[in-house]
């Protein structure tokens, strides 16, 4: 049997972690959405379950089911996925995002599928709501993790986000390339604290990553708790 080292106490902890793609949909047949496959978001699950904690796993479509001990609660959009992150937010102790959000959809959704019979398309779009930042503007006794996915500049760029998402902390992730980020089954990333802390997890299994940041969050939490 897992035991964890805040398995005492750990009980207390309610979990709100959010994963996979979202799909912003065109007409009824054709989305855009992004290569994310829910490893990451679904490995914190897992490890937040053995260490105790009662987890809302609010995901996007992936193939995973649900994990053993963890409410899942599809959803397709980004506004849909909003709307299940706000109801379930208050209630939260810790909210872990990281979902691969679409920051745009198509302006019009068309109730029908469009026919090819032109020759090309343009397609306008618009922004859509910043989940993270938008439950963090009520953030009360929560602690807010975001992940940050870069291609580039990945610590100074992860860094704003920490800040202008008042986040507690990010988990910054290079992406684009082989062996790391989206659908890997490894990955390394930096874990930046509002604090000041800075720690470099991996290169590992998603899984040990996942152990480890649901070990340092609890940990974290119980000092401020004291
Ligand atoms: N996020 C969110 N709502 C969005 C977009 C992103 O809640 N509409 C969250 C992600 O789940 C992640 C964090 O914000 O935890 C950072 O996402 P990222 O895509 O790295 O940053 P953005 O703020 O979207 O900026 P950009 O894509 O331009 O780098
Ligand atoms: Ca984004």
């Amino acid at each position: 049997p897992k035991v964890h080292p805040l398995m005492s106490n750990a009980s207390s902890i309610r979990c709100l972690i959010t994963a996979g793609p979202t799909r912003e949909f065109l007409d009824p047949v054709r989305f855009i959405s992004n290569p994310s496959t829910g490893k990451m978001g679904f490995a914190l699950a897992e490890a937040a379950v053995d260490a105790g904690w009662t987890v809302d796993l609010v995901s996007g479509p992936v193939a995973f089911e649900e994990p053993d001990g963890a409410i899942l609660y599809p959803v397709v959009t980004a506004e849909e996925m909003y709307h299940q992150v706000d109801a379930l937010f208050d209630a939260c102790d810790i909210l872990i995002m990281t979902a691969a959000v679409s920051d745009f959809r198509p302006k019009e959704q068309l109730s029908q599928k469009a026919k090819k019979e032109v020759a090309d398309m343009t397609v306008e779009f618009e922004r859509t709501i910043d989940i993270l930042k938008t439950v963090t503007e009520r953030k009360a006794h929560q602690t807010v993790v975001g992940f940050a996915a870069e291609t580039h500049d990945v610590e100074a760029y992860a860094r704003k986000k920490l800040e202008s998402k008042r986040l507690d902390w990010i988990v910054a992730n290079e992406v684009g390339q082989a062996g790391a980020g989206f659908a890997a089954d490894t990955n390394e990333v930096l874990l930046i604290g509002a604090d000041g802390s800075f720690r470099k997890i991996g290169p590992t299994t998603k899984s040990a990553i996942a152990i480890e940041l649901i070990q340092v969050l609890g940990e974290a939490r119980a000092i401020v708790s004291y």
